[in-house]
């Protein structure tokens, strides 16, 4: 059952026909280039897109907007102190800053970095740093189908096999990114997290989690390991971080906010040196690039994404989505992510090669059918990476209803069934940075 119901609504619509066509053409086959008045169901990302409760807006309106020393800044200090466990935390404007704060006060050029899969912003924070980002992921899940339970964890097999390749002092940091966003939002194990932190340890890095899905994470740890099936949520949420001695968290996810991120750590030394980065790149560290009103609701938010009823509805929510779609005979990764549905675009149209995007024209013909806007994570987003061709399907935070995600999994259906009809796409322009080219470039239809 729903614990809340709206109070505030936003209008959209489904633009006609011709519309979306046009918008489409107009868009050179890139969603991102579509504006939002043109789009129906918005599933781009779960990322500084979902509903804030009425506690957030009022504690908003009691931002504090000193430059140094605010009230807000406290509030929002005491609310990660509470629900994460850290005592030292600089705010920044979103999770690449709080990337950017941390990694330039830890990495030096040559240096290695392992991850269970670092994200895009991460990766390049590492790669800008000129050290070098190694993945660990385990196997799964690479394609649709049953994933098993903790498909997110770090392998410490190939962790090892990393500190052979480039020995133990090269590699001052280990990551988990919890849940991990980039393996299909598949969550992490507390055995997992432990067994990285000591592995960690062992090879003398510090050990940092990336935090941004920390409740959504903790959700699946008290559903699937027996150990925590009694422990209450909250605690769940603080043990997976209190193995760690940093974190960086974009607070547009489990602080459930529009804008915002931090880092915080337990070295002091440490968090001396980020400060004064963050005031070199964010601002002065009680404000971190945010209004004092966005610290307010990080600070609320935070204490809100660690409560039982909202937590369940949210992971429930995005199975839900799965299950339609999976009735509709839409190859998904199951069981689900915490915040989105993947669609394996390869199984769903195989006459189109990889080389033509299967993915990329999946996207779009959800958003011509429908209206609904998804994006592409495999070979379009990812160029020259043996990346699964990925359509993810992410759902913002307490916005959508169920009628919403019918209409998704209608117009997915027919999508498949006018399948043979597609062709691929090619890639008619795009950025210099190859990296990025999946928010800019244009595509059309091959001849
Ligand atoms: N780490 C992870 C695991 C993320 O998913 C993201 C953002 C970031 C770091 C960076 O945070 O956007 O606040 O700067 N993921 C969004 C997404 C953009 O759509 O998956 P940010």
């Amino acid at each position: 059952m729903r614990s809340y119901k709206a109070k505030s609504v936003e209008p959209i619509r489904l633009p006609p026909r011709d519309r979306r066509e046009a918008a489409l053409d107009d868009a050179g086959y890139n969603v991102f280039n579509l504006s939002s008045d043109d789009v129906y169901i918005d599933l781009l990302t779960d990322s500084g897109t979902g509903t804030m409760s009425q506690e957030q807006w009022a504690g908003m309106i009691q931002g504090d907007e000193a430059y140094a020393g605010s009230r807000s800044f406290r509030r929002f200090q005491q609310s990660v102190s509470d629900v994460m466990g850290f005592d030292h935390v600089v705010p920044t404007h979103q999770g690449r800053g709080a990337e950017n704060v941390l990694f330039g006060a830890m990495l030096e050029a040559g240096d290695v970095v392992l991850n269970n899969t670092h994200f895009d912003t991460t990766r390049a924070h590492v790669v800008n740093q000129g050290a070098e980002a190694v993945d660990c992921p385990v196997e799964a899940p690479w394609s649709a189908g049953d994933s098993g339970d903790f498909a997110g964890n770090f392998s410490l097999e190939r962790g090892w096999e990393a500190v052979e390749a480039y020995g133990a002092a090269s590699i001052p940091v280990v990551v988990l990114t919890i849940t991990n966003n980039s393996a299909a939002g598949q969550p992490v194990s507390m055995q997992n997290v432990r067994e990285t932190a000591a592995f960690a340890e062992e090879i003398g890095a510090t050990f940092v989690i990336d935090a941004c899905r920390f409740a959504e994470n903790a959700h699946f740890i008290t559903q699937r390991d027996p150990e925590f099936a009694d422990t209450p949520l909250a605690e769940v949420a603080r043990e997976q971080l209190s193995y760690a001695e940093a974190i960086t968290m974009s607070g547009k996810k489990d602080a459930l906010a529009n804008i915002g991120g931090f880092t915080a750590m337990r070295d002091p030394e440490l968090f001396e040196r980020c400060k004064q980065r963050a005031i070199l790149y964010e601002g002065f560290p009680t404000y971190g690039g945010l209004a004092g009103r966005d610290l307010e609701a990080m600070a609320v938010g935070l204490r809100e994404a660690v409560e039982p009823p909202y937590v369940q509805e949210r992971i429930e929510q995005v199975a839900t989505l799965g299950t339609l779609l999976e009735d509709e005979g839409i190859p998904i990764v199951t069981p689900t992510g915490g915040h989105a549905v993947y669609i394996d675009a390869a199984e769903l149209f195989p006459h189109i090669p990889t080389g033509e995007y299967p993915g990329q024209r999946l996207v779009c013909e959800l958003y011509r059918e429908g209206g609904v806007r998804t994006v592409e994570l495999g070979s379009f987003a990812f160029p020259d990476t043996d990346r699964p061709e990925f359509v993810r399907l992410a759902l913002p935070r307490r916005t959508y209803w169920r009628e919403h995600l019918e209409h998704v999994a209608e117009t997915a259906a027919t999508v498949r069934e006018q399948r043979e009809e597609y062709v691929g796409l090619d890639v008619v322009w795009e950025p210099p940075m190859k990296e990025l080219r999946h928010f800019s470039a244009e595509l059309e239809p091959v001849a």
